[in-house]
């Protein structure tokens, strides 16, 4: 007999993956590893699918016909449901007008003031399309503005893809990152020795809106850190820059550390801000207008219609459903399911960060095991889940959603109770 029991229902049989096989098989020849980046399904469960067809309000269907409650919402993007009417109207009669063009259209305006009547630390806004095109921007704004040239940021923290920033080393020389220091993550007083290395040089402290490391428990900031970051730029005369692509309109409308009192001299925006529709934007105070404009930011892309015209309404709907409250109410709801599933089962689960972006953790999962196993059965029972990843809730998602994933998680749980035992 086994030493390890085996894990009673692993749900409705393994899902069938042919299509996915063969795409994966196509892509393999055509795309370096089949895949790239944060999307690429090598590094989740073995029965996750790497290729969609469709979704829906919250729910994803694969290549082979799989429905599931989706928890990812495309990696944050997705904010008020996947092909929302309201928002994918606005984009179709923008792109019957006309999308990219030679100059932009009245859209960008309409959404430079939306924007700047928002955030309470805004004066202006320049779009782009992807979040490390508004972090790089940042710092380039805030070096034209200080001439200086160092940047200090969390150890850990993304901030995007970019040889300055990208926590893979491929590719990067150590001239690319020779400006780029780092401090521990939310200590203020390391923040202030780091700085002191550099007085007169630092051009920028870059902040995450929460800590959100892959892995790792979630942090919300501590508001004495945010007030002090904000007093040393102001000491040093370093801009402090809000990297918000993660998190930007899920905690709160104006900004993430609005609530916290804390005002950025620039912020960074992107995932969410179209849902979906590809758009990122550079916010920042009157005093860097002159320095924004110095600089040459620029994309091919950057001034497509449509996808302000889906900015300006997915705006208009999170404003008018009250987005954040409720995605924090739908987010809790399944945070306190998980809680007593975890407890009748004798599981220990940490449950870390914002309730809109939650992550589980399970205690002693140093290889994540637990983790891949939950996720796995989840998957089988209807929900998609992330085991390392912050997840995102929705406008879309509803409490029958909710209970309907709670239904995959319970069984989910039972499997990693009976694998591992009672922790
Ligand atoms: C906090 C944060 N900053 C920057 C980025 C980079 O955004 P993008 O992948 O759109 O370039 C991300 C992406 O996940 C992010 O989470």
């Amino acid at each position: 007999m086994s030493a390890v029991p085996s894990v009673p229902d692993p749900g409705p049989v393994a899902p069938a993956r042919e299509r996915d096989g063969a795409l994966r098989e196509r892509a393999r020849r055509v795309i370096p590893g089949g895949m790239f980046g944060h999307m690429n399904a090598a590094s989740l469960p073995a029965s996750y699918p790497q290729f969609f067809e469709s979704a829906q309000g919250c729910r994803l269907r694969d290549v082979d016909g799989h429905e599931v409650v989706d928890f990812m919402c495309a990696y944050g993007p997705m904010i008020v449901g996947y092909r929302n009417a309201e928002v994918d109207e606005a984009a179709v009669r923008q792109a019957r007008l006309g999308d990219l063009m030679t100059g932009p259209t009245e859209r960008m305006v309409e959404l430079a003031e939306r924007l700047v009547g928002l955030l309470p630390h805004a004066d202006w806004t320049l779009f782009q399309k992807n979040g490390t095109d508004a972090t790089t921007l940042c710092v380039t704004i805030a070096r034209a503005a200080t001439g200086r040239r160092k940047v200090l940021v969390a150890r850990g923290a993304y901030h995007g893809a970019a040889p300055w920033c990208t926590p893979y080393p491929a590719g990067v020389t150590a001239e690319d990152r020779a400006n780029l220091l780092h401090h521990a993550p939310g200590d203020l007083e390391d923040l202030r020795r780091v700085a002191d290395t550099v007085r007169g040089d630092l051009a920028a402290v870059v902040v995450s809106a929460f800590r959100h490391d892959l892995g790792r428990d979630q942090q919300m900031p501590d508001p004495a850190f945010a007030r002090g970051a904000r007093a040393l730029c102001d000491e040093t005369g370093a801009r402090l820059i809000l990297d918000d692509v993660r998190a930007g309109f899920r905690l709160d409308l104006r900004g993430s550390w609005e609530p916290l009192g804390v005002r950025p001299d620039l912020s960074a925006w992107s995932k969410a801000i179209a849902n979906g529709y590809p758009l990122a934007f550079v916010a920042g105070a009157d005093h860097l207008r002159e320095a924004a404009r110095s600089v040459y930011a620029t994309g091919s892309f950057w001034c497509g219609g449509v996808a302000m015209a889906a900015a300006l309404a997915t705006l208009r709907v999170l404003e008018r459903e009250d987005g954040p409250a409720r995605m924090a109410r739908a987010g809790q709801r399944l945070r306190d399911g998980l809680a007593e599933q975890a407890r009748t089962h004798g599981v220990g689960l940490r449950q870390s960060g914002p309730p809109q972006m939650p992550l589980l953790l399970f205690d002693g999962d140093t290889a994540f095991e637990r983790g891949m196993l939950f996720c796995e059965v989840a998957l089988r029972h209807g929900a998609y889940l992330h085991p390392r990843h912050n997840m995102f809730l929705s406008l879309a998602h509803r409490d029958e959603d909710i209970d309907a994933a709670l239904a995959a998680t319970g069984a989910a749980m039972a499997a990693v109770a009976a694998r591992f035992g009672r922790s």
